[in-house]
């Protein structure tokens, strides 16, 4: 196994201080629950608090480094102009809020532009998904490797769902209706990050979505490209952070599902 860089491991502490005060606020979600008011006032303040965790103790560690944090509603903190950090201290928030055990911290850093090392990591199953360029993907210390299966029929895909106030719904079951007949089988959990992180374990042979952010995508794709995966927009572009359309897979499925999913044209939105 390779071992853990001193960023990976910053990286890793972190996201760990964070998890913490996560799984306490989970708890106390799961109370809220039946209360009438509900928790998301509860849950937004739990979010932002891991955030400020993750900001304090990557300001301290790394000096100078700029921020791309999402409950900082995408603002950026200058920092050096060459360094990174793209943060989604909750990323499952709906999963959080109804009380799913299903969500992750996102950490990835960017240097001039290429995102060169990423930690995904789920606090209620204490896994830590991280992966440096050139040095492959791990879950805790076992190295990971994208699943081998070649068929479609054989796969298990991840996807994600627009939901309400987002764009694309009728494109999006249009992707749907081409790939849930060709395949063993799709599943919606509500965590992009932990999608990917999915893929890069073997565990989903694909996983597609549109429109995502940077924060919800790019510690998972730096996951599944050193365990040996591809990611692309259904385009084929590599450079999927700008549009947020992304379409990550084994190397063997990749090639088929993007030309199911190119197939649907972009202008099927009626059904919406
Ligand atoms: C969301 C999750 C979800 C995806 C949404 C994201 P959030 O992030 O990753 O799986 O479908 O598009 O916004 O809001 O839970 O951080
Ligand atoms: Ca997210
Ligand atoms: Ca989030």
């Amino acid at each position: 196994m390779a071992r853990p860089s001193p960023v990976i491991n910053v990286m890793t502490l972190t996201a760990r201080k964070a998890a913490r005060e996560l799984v306490r606020d989970f708890g106390e979600v799961e109370q809220l629950q039946v209360s009438r008011k509900g928790p998301a006032d509860f849950v937004s303040a739990a979010d932002l608090r891991a955030e400020k965790t993750i900001f304090r103790e990557l300001s301290k560690a790394r000096p100078g480094y700029g921020f791309l944090m999402e409950e900082g509603s995408g603002a950026t903190a200058e920092g050096d102009g060459r360094h990174r950090w793209i943060v989604d201290p909750l990323d499952g928030t709906t999963n959080f809020l109804h009380g799913v055990p299903h969500f992750a911290i996102s950490i990835a850093l960017e240097v001039d532009g290429e995102i060169v090392a990423g930690v995904v990591h789920q606090p209620l199953t204490d896994e830590t998904y991280w992966a440096e360029r050139g040095q492959g993907a791990h879950l805790n210390d076992r190295r990971l490797r994208v699943s081998s299966r070649a068929k479609l029929e054989d796969a298990l895909i991840g996807t994600g769902i627009p939901f309400k106030g987002e764009e694309g719904h009728g494109h999006y079951l249009g992707t749907l209706a081409r790939i849930t007949p060709m395949v063993s089988g799709v599943r919606r959990m509500g965590a992009a990050a932990l999608d990917l992180a999915y893929v890069a374990a073997g565990r989903y042979e694909a996983f597609w979505e549109f429109d995502l952010k940077p924060w919800d995508i790019a510690a998972g794709i730096l996951l599944v490209r050193e365990a040996g995966g591809y990611v692309t927009t259904p385009g084929g572009d590599p450079n999927v952070l700008p549009s947020g359309d992304i379409l990550a897979a084994n190397d063997r499925l990749h090639q088929p599902l993007a030309e199911l999913i190119r197939s649907v044209p972009r202008t099927v939105d009626a059904a919406a």
